[in-house]
C-alpha cells in the first residue's frame, strides 16, 4: 500500500491542507513576521523558518522573503503533481475562520541520503501572533497521526539552537539520537531525532493526564472477558 494522507485534515481547531495560489499574500506576511521574531527573539532560541530565511540586513529583504514564499507554494504544487506523491507541504488554517496560520510539511516516503533512509523528515512554522497557543503541536500531531499508520519511526532534525523546534519535537515524542551537518538553509549542524511510534501515542495529552488508564482499561476489559467465560 503506497502511504498517503487524504486531505483535508481535521482537528479540534484546524484544517490543514493544499496551499492555493490565494494563500500568497497572508504566507508573504507570516515569513516576514517569522523573520522579524527570530530578529527580535534570537537569543531566546527563536530562529527563522529555513525557507524563508533572509538576514537581517540584507538589501531588499523583503522582496527576497517574497520571493521564497512564491517559490514555496510553486513547489507545493509540483509536490502534489507527483506520483506517488512524497512532500506534503501543507497549509494550517483556523477551523473557526479559514485562516492561514502555518505550514506543515512532512515526507511521506523514505529518502536516501549519505547511503541512510530518512523517515518523515517533519516540519512546521506557524506566525508568531498564532503560536504559544497549542496550535502548531495539533498540527503536528495530525500530520504523524497519519505517517505512523505506515511506519514505525519518524527521522527529525531541528537546529540546536531552536529551543522552539526541539520543543515542539519532544512534546510529541521525539528524543535527541545525534548530529549532522544540514542541507537546509546554510549547512549549519542539525540535531537528529527520532520518534517511535509507541512513543509518539504515549505523549498524547490524555496519556499525559492520565498515565496508565488506557492500559488499565484494556486490563479490565480482558479481565471481565475472562470471568464471562
Ligand atoms: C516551531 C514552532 C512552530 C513552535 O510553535 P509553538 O507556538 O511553540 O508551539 P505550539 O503552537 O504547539 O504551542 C505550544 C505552547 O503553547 C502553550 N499552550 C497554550 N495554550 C495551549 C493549549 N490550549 N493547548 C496546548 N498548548 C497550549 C503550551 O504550553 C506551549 O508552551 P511552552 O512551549 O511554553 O511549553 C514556532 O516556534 C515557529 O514557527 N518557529 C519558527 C519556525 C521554526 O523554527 N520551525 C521549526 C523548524 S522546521
Amino acid at each position: 500500500m503506497t502511504p498517503e494522507i487524504k486531505l483535508p485534515l481535521e482537528t479540534a481547531n484546524l484544517i490543514i491542507d493544499d496551499f492555493k495560489n490565494s494563500d500568497y499574500a497572508r504566507l508573504r506576511e507570516i515569513a516576514l513576521n517569522i523573520n522579524h521574531k527570530s530578529d527580535e527573539d534570537n537569543e531566546k532560541g527563536y530562529m527563522p523558518f529555513y525557507a524563508f530565511q533572509v538576514d537581517k540586513d540584507t538589501p531588499d529583504r523583503d522582496v527576497l522573503i517574497s520571493q521564497k514564499v512564491a517559490d514555496f507554494i510553486i513547489k507545493s504544487h509540483k509536490e502534489k503533481l507527483e506520483e506517488p506523491r512524497n512532500v506534503y507541504r501543507m497549509a494550517i488554517r483556523l477551523k473557526d475562520n479559514g485562516l492561514l496560520i502555518g505550514n506543515v510539511t512532512i515526507n511521506m516516503l523514505p529518502v536516501e541520503e549519505n547511503g541512510k533512509l530518512i523517515y518523515g523528515d517533519r516540519g512546521c512554522c506557524l506566525d508568531p501572533q498564532y503560536a504559544k497557543r497549542g496550535y502548531a503541536n495539533e498540527a503536528v500531531r495530525a500530520v504523524s497521526h497519519e505517517f505512523f499508520k505506515y511506519y514505525d519511526h519518524m527521522d527529525i532534525t531541528a537546529h540546536p539552537n531552536n529551543a522552539y523546534s526541539s520543543k515542539l519535537i519532544q512534546r510529541s515524542g521525539g528524543r535527541k539520537v545525534g548530529s549532522k551537518t544540514s542541507n537546509y538553509g546554510r549547512g549549519e549542524p542539525r540535531d537528529i531525532y527520532r520518534i517511535d511510534r509507541d512513543d509518539f501515542y504515549k505523549s498524547c495529552a490524555f496519556n499525559q493526564q492520565m498515565p496508565n488508564l488506557l492500559g488499565l482499561l484494556i486490563k479490565r476489559k480482558l479481565q471481565k472477558g475472562d470471568s464471562q467465560k
